[in-house]
């Protein structure tokens, strides 16, 4: 499976910054991409246009909004539909990112019906799962996962399941290590992700050993590879070390 090296810039960078970044990498990767890497930029809404355009005609690069309302259109001010993700350049969309969840308390239900309805949308999910240290603590970890995965992905259809391969991607982040600089450990790394795999199974039977399970949390130039290495690590979340492009792109060649 292609490793996936995605990069949440969340809410930072005007568009002359974003712009500079994305013309960094655009140009390193247009030539040096890695072999079986996709490279994914999760910029804020205004960014969007500005980094696909960068990224147009680059193989293996693309861009993905940070979140979406479930809906096409409608009464729903501040927020934004898959359809104006598209049309600035995104392919991707984050959903149930953990900022979102505890921050903005975005619950299971609701991540549910936005996971239904961009991938109805013709949308690739990143869907964003994790347990706080709290649960970890209290040997939840299994427990936690599973509700997670399961409640996402239960408003998809049986037929559309089967289908989920190059569509959904899981992100792993374990809410404790999310911009902490306390990375999981390779033990808790391996130990989730086999988890989420056998999850999987049970939930997708057969896209779910080419669903890619992505890690994220405190991802640096300096321990990608090792976190790269682990069994069922298929890609990388990355926050804090991809604001700057010449970091990020360490991490991309790790
Ligand atoms: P971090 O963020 O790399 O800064 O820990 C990861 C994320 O929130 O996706």
């Amino acid at each position: 499976m292609q490793k996936i090296i995605a990069g949440n810039w969340k809410m930072h960078k005007i568009r002359p910054e974003a712009a500079k970044e994305a013309a960094t990498l655009a140009q390193d990767l247009s030539s040096g991409m890695p072999e079986g890497r996709l490279v994914i930029i999760f910029p804020p809404y205004t960014d969007i246009a500005t980094v696909s355009d960068a990224f147009a005609g680059v193989n293996n690069m693309a861009v993905g909004g940070q979140n979406f309302y479930p809906a096409e259109s409608g009464p729903y001010t501040g927020e934004i539909s898959p359809a104006m993700l598209r049309d600035a350049g995104a392919i991707w969309a984050l959903v149930g990112h953990s900022e979102r969840r505890h921050l903005l308390g975005e619950c299971d239900d609701f991540i549910a019906k936005k996971v239904a309805f961009g991938l109805g949308q013709g949308f690739k999910i990143m869907l964003c799962i994790g347990e706080t240290l709290e649960e970890r603590d209290k040997g939840q970890l299994k427990s936690v996962l599973g509700n997670q995965l399961t409640t996402a992905i239960s408003a998809i259809d049986a037929h559309s399941r089967d289908r989920l391969a190059d569509r959904l991607a899981i992100a792993y982040e374990p809410v404790w290590a999310i911009g902490t600089g306390k990375v999981a450990g390779k033990q808790e790394i391996a130990e989730a992700h086999s988890e989420i795999r056998e999850i999987l199974k049970k939930l997708v039977s057969t896209a779910a050993a080419d669903i890619p399970i992505l890690y994220g949390g405190s991802v640096k130039a300096d321990n990608a590879s090792e976190i790269l290495a682990i069994d069922n690590v298929d890609g990388l979340l990355v926050g804090g070390a991809s604001l700057d492009a010449k970091t990020f792109l360490e991490i991309i060649h790790a």
